[in-house]
């Protein structure tokens, strides 16, 4: 396989965020008198913050009104926002800087596929923005995860075909959008979560691209 450009996603793939995103839901939850176990969590990963609500409602039983949920969404925004503010870089997940330099020294391109509106804010605050050749995040996305547009637009911003480009995905969601945009795709985390990825590992630690190219050979 002719591999130019990795397209990472970014919550649980570049940055140990998606367990922020988890604690904010689950603080909503709570309030509202109801309890979100980290298994209910997988549903909503990739999942845009507006579509994460609706999901929530419904997994608590829960019926709210259009304004009620556009507050119930900023309140969990703002309280998102307070942990992401304080990232550290040791939030990087293991193996993803070292990654990402032998990228850029190889010549491979590097875009961001991400739902988040926060994206920016959480590249910024990590100081890795300057490795993106194009980053298309949830400001930039009308059609969610699983549909692929925010992996073909990240194609079609770097000049590629979709199958010159690998996708780096932790969420079903994410890893059914980069196939219906016939994308190869790895998944961080495990086979059981992230069916029909061409290759699930961990992360990135200690892992090369060239390691990586051979599995989707
Ligand atoms: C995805 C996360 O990356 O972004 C989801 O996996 C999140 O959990 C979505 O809901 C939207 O993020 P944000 O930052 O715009 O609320
Ligand atoms: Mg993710």
């Amino acid at each position: 396989m002719n591999i130019k450009a990795c397209i990472f996603d970014l919550d649980g793939v570049i940055v140990d965020t998606a367990k922020y995103h988890y604690l904010a839901w689950k603080r909503l939850a709570n309030e509202m008198g109801f309890d979100f176990t980290e298994e209910d969590n997988e549903q909503l990963k990739g999942v845009s913050r507006v579509r994460s609500l609706e999901i929530l409602l419904e997994l608590g039983g829960v019926k709210k009104t259009a304004e009620e949920q556009e507050q119930l969404a900023t309140k969990k925004n703002e309280w998102y926002v307070e942990y992401i503010v304080k990232l550290k870089p040791e939030e990087i997940l293991p193996g993803v800087s070292k990654f990402l330099d032998e990228l850029n020294d190889k010549g491979i391109k590097i875009a961001l596929g991400s739902a988040s509106k926060n994206a920016k804010l959480i590249l910024d605050g990590l100081n890795l923005t300057g490795y993106f050749d194009a980053i298309i995040d949830g400001t930039k996305v009308s059609k969610a995860k699983p549909d692929p547009e925010v992996f073909l637009k990240g194609a079609d911003e770097l000049g590629l075909q979709p199958e010159e480009c690998v996708v780096f995905e932790d969420a079903q969601a994410g890893v059914e959008a980069a196939k219906n945009g016939g994308m190869p795709c790895i998944g961080i985390g495990t086979a059981e979560n992230l069916k029909g990825a061409d290759y699930v590992m961990p992360g990135f630690d200690g892992v090369t691209f060239e390691s990586l190219v051979n599995k989707l050979n």
